[in-house]
């Protein structure tokens, strides 16, 4: 609702009262659960289509035509907010797609639980953000803690492992990238990335991968691709035949990225043998689990994932086989020395200097985001 373009100044008061209010906020809620409520069990008995296929240029502009109307006219009353509010809960669910119907078979994201969905809406309600622990003390803790729950799975010391949340596998592999970049290259956030450094990743690995090392300022052409096995896995003897090869060319290699499992064919390359490689050549194992880091809460699958507390850092989505709503991330590193060493900069305005035990806490040290959305 475009409230300074279309109501008059003088409407803007009572407009503004009506929205904050809480006899609006019910109002609304009980709409909301009721149409939500009719939708989730209408799609999950299978009515209807998964897809809602609308040409994008049409869909545009009917979504202008809603922006365009004239706004709900409040004068103090909630009923044609609540009307409006109605309308465009309606549109919404009929012009999405149908993720919880039985016919969906998984694309990008699954079908979330719609609880933990209710979960999201009190973080976005109260708006419960982060950056600094006193705006979000809740929303750390439990991150924090979530974080220690995963580094247990993956079978690290949950004491001395450590990470952050962030929105998206594309942002936590770049961060966990920039971190090992960083490590391996310790001037390099106040001097730049000399020209011989190269990431070496598998041949299959989801295109943010190379995407990070055009932002970290590597270069794509830095990108190494180690060739697959005849199961479209890394192949250890050839990263083994690369980073020998490197090392000959004295160039500086960030990190080694697995996968865990490859987007295109759900490989899973062998983590113990990529780790004793790396090891050899003492190298940063970082593996891209976005997809399949859930196979370790399977006792079945978990030994898909055999040697991945060898890793240095690990990226694990909940908005994929963890059925949480998009978008919630995990990195992960295997030692908390490397916590900070992803941004090594200062802003006493925000994270205070005196206090710097807070610094535990505030995630805004740890990530890209400032204003970062309890995940
Ligand atoms: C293996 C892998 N890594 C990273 C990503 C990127 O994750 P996001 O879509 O959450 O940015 C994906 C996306 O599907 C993926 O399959």
């Amino acid at each position: 609702m475009t409230i300074r373009d279309n109501a008059s100044d003088s409407a803007i008061p009572a407009l503004i009262r009506t929205l904050y209010a809480p006899e609006t906020f019910r109002g609304a809620t009980e709409i909301w659960r009721a149409r939500l409520t009719d939708h989730l069990q209408r799609v999950s008995s299978g009515e209807g289509r998964v897809l809602n296929w609308s040409e994008p240029t049409e869909a545009v502009r009917s979504a202008e035509g809603f922006l365009d109307s004239a706004p709900a006219d409040s004068d103090g009353n909630p009923g044609p907010i609540l009307n409006r509010f109605a309308e465009l809960v309606d549109q919404i669910l009929r012009s999405g797609q149908n993720l919880h119907h039985p016919h969906y078979i998984g694309h990008q994201v699954p079908a979330s639980v719609p609880l933990a969905g209710l979960f999201d809406a009190i973080g976005a309600i109260t708006n419960q953000v982060m950056a600094v622990y006193e705006m979000g003390p809740w929303s750390t803790a439990v991150e924090l803690a979530l974080l220690r729950k995963l580094a247990q799975k993956i079978g690290w010391d949950a004491t001395s492992a450590t990470g952050l949340l962030t929105h998206g596998g594309s942002l936590a592999n770049l961060t966990a990238l920039l971190t090992a970049r960083n490590v391996a290259l310790p001037g390099c956030w106040e001097q730049g990335v000399p020209r011989d450094a190269v990431l070496v990743v598998n041949s299959d690995a989801h295109y943010c991968v190379s995407r990070s090392a055009g932002i970290l300022g590597l270069g794509t052409q830095q990108v190494i691709r180690v060739a697959l096995d005849q199961h479209r896995r890394m192949d250890p003897d050839q990263l083994d035949f690369q980073l020998a090869r490197l090392r000959r060319e004295q160039r500086t290699v960030l990190a080694v990225s697995a996968c865990a499992c490859a987007t295109p064919t759900g490989a899973f390359d062998r983590l113990d043998q990529i780790a004793a490689v790396c090891r050899r050549h003492d190298v940063w194992l970082h593996v891209d689990a976005a997809h399949g880091g859930s196979a370790l809460m399977s006792r079945r699958h978990r030994e898909l994932l055999r040697g991945i507390d060898q890793a240095d850092s690990v990226v694990w989505d909940a908005h994929k086989m963890l059925f949480v709503p998009a978008l919630c991330a995990a990195v992960l590193y295997r030692s908390e020395k490397h916590r900070f060493e992803t941004f090594r900069q200062s802003a006493p305005y925000l994270f205070d200097p005196a206090a710097p035990g807070l610094a535990e806490y505030d995630l805004g040290l740890r990530t890209v985001e400032c204003t970062k959305r309890a995940a």
